[in-house]
């Protein structure tokens, strides 16, 4: 098979087959060798601590081909690290870091002809997944994990493309509790934020807006993506422990202070909604997602307008130069696949 026949400037951001994925099994105390496998399933024990107590961790991170041809990969030793934090968390085994690069390396390298090609908008999106492989019964740890990552081309996250999305705050949904799990990337996170995002979808919004879920007073994430807003030259950010740290996020601050902008990582309440001149969403999916209208559920608007602001496309814009290598990398985020 060639690549003539897939259409890269019309992906989903969806999965897609691609020729290998890898594997590796921790078992009796140490990590095994990485398995190359095409086969788009695995073999789980039905008593398995990750389908029933929910001992799984993902991650998710992009490559991009370069009008070079270079392969650039942005910042994944952040993921290996996030993923480290999310096994600590729910006390699963960490993945070293030089397990997790061999794997997204090796798994980039062996599908490179489902790499969509520079100019397309579209990228290699990248998700590594650990699991409580290993079986039990009462609730308890596994004894054994796997840790695998799959590949596959992606679109654009939004079809409409840099256009302003809408937001639903709402009250009546947590997502994570104070002191629980929020930090972490874990499936049941997800699984409980799947309500919310029907209600914000099936209301027309592109997704719901988290307060914190102790106070309902601050903000924390949107679905599946930080928040930011910008005001006064200064871009503010919540600060919570209940939210995922967002490398976008945790960029998107450096850049902002490289092109002279104030940073402010804080709790941000809802009344501040009112005051900020543009406010966004960010993640590796879309890099930012800039909101035109935060709707709460009495009905109360916060209008941003109906084009992405100036300063969250100029973050935008430089971000994914970086990414893709049309603008020099002076952070060192991005490494190269050879
Ligand atoms: C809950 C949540 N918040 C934020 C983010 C953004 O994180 P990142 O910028 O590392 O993709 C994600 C994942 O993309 C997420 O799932």
């Amino acid at each position: 098979m060639d690549n003539n026949n897939i259409d890269w400037g019309n992906l989903p951001f969806g999965y897609m087959k691609t020729d290998y994925n890898v594997r590796t099994y921790y078992r009796n105390g140490k990590w095994g060798s990485l398995e190359v496998s095409s086969s788009e399933h695995i073999d789980l024990h039905i008593a398995s601590v990750s389908l029933h107590y929910g001992q799984q961790s993902f991650e998710g991170l992009k490559a991009f081909m370069g009008k070079d041809g270079k392969v650039r990969l942005f910042r994944w030793e952040e993921n290996a690290k996030r993923m480290q934090s999310s096994a600590r968390g729910i006390l699963m085994k960490e993945v070293p870091t030089e397990i997790f690069k061999k794997a997204i390396y090796k798994v980039i390298r062996m599908n490179k002809r489902f790499i969509p090609p520079y100019g397309s908008g579209a990228s290699l999106y990248i998700r590594p997944l650990l699991i409580g492989s290993g079986p039990q019964v009462g609730v308890r740890p596994a004894d054994e994990y796997l840790f695998m990552v799959f590949v596959t081309p992606v679109g654009p996250y939004f079809k409409e493309g840099f256009k302003p999305v809408n937001m639903l705050l709402t009250k009546e949904f947590d997502r994570a509790a104070p002191q629980g799990t929020g930090k972490y990337k874990v499936g049941g996170n997800y699984a409980a934020s799947l309500t919310s995002m029907k209600k914000a979808h099936d209301e027309g919004y592109a997704n719901v807006l988290f307060l914190d879920s102790k106070e309902k007073k601050y903000i924390d994430e949107c679905g599946p993506a930080n928040f930011f807003g910008i005001k006064n030259n200064t871009y503010i950010t919540p600060k919570s422990d209940s939210i995922l740290p967002s490398i976008t996020n945790m960029s998107l601050l450096s850049l902002a202070e490289s092109i002279g902008l104030k940073t402010e990582r804080r709790q941000v309440t809802e009344g501040e909604l009112e005051s900020f001149e543009e406010v966004g969403a960010c993640g590796t999916a879309a890099v930012i997602s800039p909101i035109g209208k935060i709707v709460d559920e009495n009905g109360k608007v916060y209008n941003y307008g109906s084009e992405p602001g100036k300063i969250s496309t100029q973050l935008y814009n430089k971000l994914l130069a970086i990414q893709t290598g049309d603008e020099k990398d002076t952070f060192g985020w991005v490494d190269i696949v050879e």
